[in-house]
């Protein structure tokens, strides 16, 4: 806890800002005790052979390894990005002027958005949304504007869009497949996103995470893959979640080059390079056999299926919106009329279950909590066996 004296001298940029539920939950539950978690997104799998491999054998043989990498990232990796963008999405990137590899798409959000954000700004999010977007737009001084998502559905709600829109409005950040709710908005909803845009002459920071882990529907085509919105949109990705490389910090951004220009004095003022050896993991992922990263998904919708079963099976206590993407579901409980913090942390201190509280990604989260199914069959039966246990006792 910080002293009166001290608090004084923070920033009122960062005094504003908090550490977010999902972080903060895993540190409670050390505390407690013998938890099991559906809590914090982390796919449960080892970093896929071909990569460990690629990097032992690099941190052996290239004394260039233990080096700053140029300040955008290697060049090959970026050329492969470029590459992977173009087969994927269609997308046209030159690997030179408009790649940048980033500590994680965390880092690529930070440097998107204190480049665009002027204090005062509004940006519109939908609410709920990935909570750290929040907290990024509050720390370049900017004011969240949180738009509720359709709560049948979890979709977007264009008109309520467009009516949030006023002359201080400057940005959009949106992230889809969605954290917190696992929805994917479709393309004509978000093709009706990028029209809404270029109307109001709104930038679109398009976080793209979870873009390939998608269940029974076709992966979301990228904003930036449409020629008309091409100007409008900074792509943010991540080697987190598809190659379970979420310890070895590595992401990208692409963006027009005029854009990419700025951003650039943000990512060599906070980072200089992503670390070299992640780099080389990246770039292991990217080039290696495609079916590790497709047994994953495989692996996360299995799982997908077991939550919604047990979910099902609980029909009494909570309802929800099944997802169709990411590895979180967002269930409303009905089982209680406190605010989801203290049901969380009662779920916590008493099932011995981690989730996080729905109130984390904004005011239209209240009510529900978040699961993660990034966790292995035999956690995910464990925690439903437990607040099973827990709610009928
Ligand atoms: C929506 C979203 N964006 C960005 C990130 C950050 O990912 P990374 O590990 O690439 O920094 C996460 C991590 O959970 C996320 O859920």
């Amino acid at each position: 806890m910080i002293s009166d004296k001290n608090k004084k001298r923070v920033s009122k940029r960062v005094g504003q800002i908090e550490i977010s539920a999902t972080k903060e939950m895993p540190i409670v539950a050390a505390k407690v005790g013998g938890c099991v978690s559906l809590g914090q997104g982390i796919p449960s799998f080892a970093t896929p052979k071909h990569i460990t491999e690629a990097v032992c054998h690099a941190l052996q043989g290239d004394a260039a390894i233990g080096k700053y990498s140029l300040q955008t990232g290697m060049p090959e990796l970026r050329r492969e990005i470029a590459r992977t963008l173009k087969r994927e999405q269609g997308i046209d990137r030159d690997p030179e002027s408009e790649i940048l590899v980033t500590v994680g798409g965390m880092e690529a959000l930070v440097c998107a958005i204190l480049t665009l954000v002027e204090r005062g700004d509004e940006v519109l999010m939908p609410s709920p949304t990935y909570a750290s977007h929040v907290e990024q737009v509050l720390l370049a001084e900017g004011v969240p504007v949180m738009v509720p998502l359709r709560t049948e559905d979890w979709g977007l709600d264009l008109e309520a869009l467009d009516r949030a829109v006023t002359p201080r409005t400057r940005l959009v950040v949106i992230c889809n497949p969605s954290n917190p709710t696992g929805a994917v908005f479709s393309d004509a909803d978000m093709q009706a996103l990028g029209e809404l845009a270029l109307r109001h002459n709104l930038i679109i920071i398009s976080d793209e995470t979870y873009d390939s882990i998608v269940f029974d529907i076709p992966r979301p085509r990228s904003l930036a893959a449409d020629p008309r919105f091409r100007e409008h949109v900074i792509s943010v990705a991540s080697f987190s979640k598809k190659y379970a490389l979420t310890g070895w910090r590595v992401g990208w951004l692409s963006a027009s080059a005029d854009w990419m220009e700025q951003i650039m004095k943000v990512h060599d003022a906070s980072a200089i390079c992503a670390p070299t050896p992640a780099q080389v993991a990246a770039l292991a992922a990217l080039q290696g056999p495609s079916e590790c990263a497709e047994a994953m998904r495989l692996e996360l919708h299995k799982r997908r299926d077991l939550c919604c079963r047990r979910l099902d099976d609980l029909a009494d206590f909570f309802s929800y919106v099944k997802p169709q993407g990411a590895f979180y579901v967002m269930p409303r409980y009905l089982f209680s009329n406190a605010p989801s913090k203290d049901v969380a942390l009662q779920i916590l201190h008493e099932a011995r279950v981690i989730t996080i509280p729905g109130c984390t990604f904004g005011a239209a989260g209240e009510g529900h909590l978040r699961f993660s199914f990034g966790g292995d069959e035999a956690e995910i039966n464990e925690a439903f066996d437990r607040i099973e246990k827990w709610l009928k006792p």
